[in-house]
């Protein structure tokens, strides 16, 4: 049997994404194992993170992006340590990877694991299970702006951080909505913006949106205001099925969702290139969690969901599957970090997971 052999970039980076990686990685080595033979994962790890910058003065290499480039997937911990500025750790990496490499749709499934209960009264596996799709390379995020005039004196000084909108970009990733949207039982989009206070970005996107969604007869369309949107995460979550946003609104919502879902310590996602030019990245939602860093506690579960995202995207959707309901036995089974009210470490939810999947 010839051997499907996948190169795979891991940077751990800081914080619990140094122990929760290596939980992802079993997982693989399990996969691999079991293939007898038929599938290999060539992992090379990197370094890079905040202590790196500590040292060298870099987040990562030099040529970093260049040498991430030959790899099919890259699976990535967490960036950020309480000494180096946050936006100094979130740049010099992750933002440098996607931005660099354009992986333009950030794609979050929201969905209530078994055994986990929501902090919603009413939530079921039926009523929690969405897909938050978040433009991932301009918006809010595209970096463009500046700081003067504080040679004046305390109290002068101004700033300026401008969203950048483009036609080009808020297509692609509403396209890629409807396209996610075709893959699921109930074919619906929500697009979420903020058009009545910012007339002409968000104006531009609903324009698109709605231009785009006369391509997609079969899809049920809304938009709706990321203020309302909010609440009805909380309100009404039955209703949603894909919900697309831009960057800033995508990144608060997900996170929204996780903590509907149970917890920061499960949601996963992937920052993809559809377009599959480079190496698309594969990390859970949460950070470095220097709060609970250290101690052997973080959940996996996040991670090792990302790494069923990664399997999704190489083509290995039954890898995929197994890995999904290998989780799904280990949280109904009631094997949860304290995130989740349970007592077991990071260690015990991975071998959990591994005997299932
Ligand atoms: P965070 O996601 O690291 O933590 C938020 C809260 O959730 C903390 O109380 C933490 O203990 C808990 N939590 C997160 N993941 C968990 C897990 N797997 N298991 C159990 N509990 C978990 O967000 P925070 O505290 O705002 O940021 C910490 C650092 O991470 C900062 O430096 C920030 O810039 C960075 N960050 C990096 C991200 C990335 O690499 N993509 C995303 C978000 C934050
Ligand atoms: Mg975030």
């Amino acid at each position: 049997m010839a051997t499907k052999t996948f190169r795979i970039a891991v940077i751990p980076g800081d914080g619990i994404g140094q122990e929760v990686v290596p939980e992802g990685l079993r997982v693989l080595d399990a996969l691999a194992t079991q293939s007898g033979g038929g599938l290999a994962f060539e992992i090379e790890s990197f370094p890079w993170g905040s202590g790196y910058y500590l040292e060298t003065g870099r987040m990562m290499d030099e040529d970093g992006l260049e040498r991430l480039a030959e790899f099919d997937a890259i699976y990535f911990g967490a960036v950020g340590w309480p000494t180096v500025p946050d936006h100094v750790s979130l740049w010099g990496l992750r933002l440098a990877i996607c931005q660099g490499f354009d992986q333009y749709a950030c794609v979050r499934p929201v969905r209530l694991l078994p055994g986990i209960a929501s902090p919603l009264r009413d939530a079921t596996e039926a009523t929690i299970d969405w897909v938050v799709v978040r433009e991932n390379s301009e918006g809010e995020y595209a970096g463009i702006g500046g700081r003067n005039l504080a040679g004046r004196g305390q109290g002068t000084e101004i700033a300026t951080q401008t969203a950048l909108f483009t036609e080009a970009g808020c297509e692609r990733i509403v396209r890629y909505a409807f396209e996610l949207a075709r893959t699921r039982k109930r074919r619906k989009v929500t697009s979420v913006t903020k058009s009545n206070a910012q007339q002409y970005a968000m104006t531009l996107w609903d324009d698109v949106f709605a231009r785009v969604a006369g391509d997609y007869p079969d899809v049920e369309t809304e938009s709706w205001l990321v203020d309302a949107m909010a609440a009805r995460f909380v309100l009404r979550p039955e209703t949603l099925e894909v919900v697309v946003a831009s960057n800033l609104f995508g990144d608060i919502l997900s996170d929204l969702g996780s903590a509907v879902a149970g917890s920061m310590g499960i949601a996963a996602s992937a920052n993809l290139d559809p377009g599959r030019r480079k190496p698309s990245m594969f990390e859970p939602v949460h950070g470095s969690a220097p709060d609970i860093a250290g101690q052997g506690i973080a959940n996996p579960i996040a991670a090792i969901w990302t790494v069923a995202l990664m399997l999704d995207h190489l083509g290995l959707a039954e890898e995929a599957a197994s890995v999904m309901r290998a989780i799904g036995a280990t949280t109904a089974s009631g094997v949860l970090t304290p995130d989740l009210e349970g007592t077991a470490t990071t260690r015990e939810v991975g071998d959990a997971v591994l005997g299932h999947v």
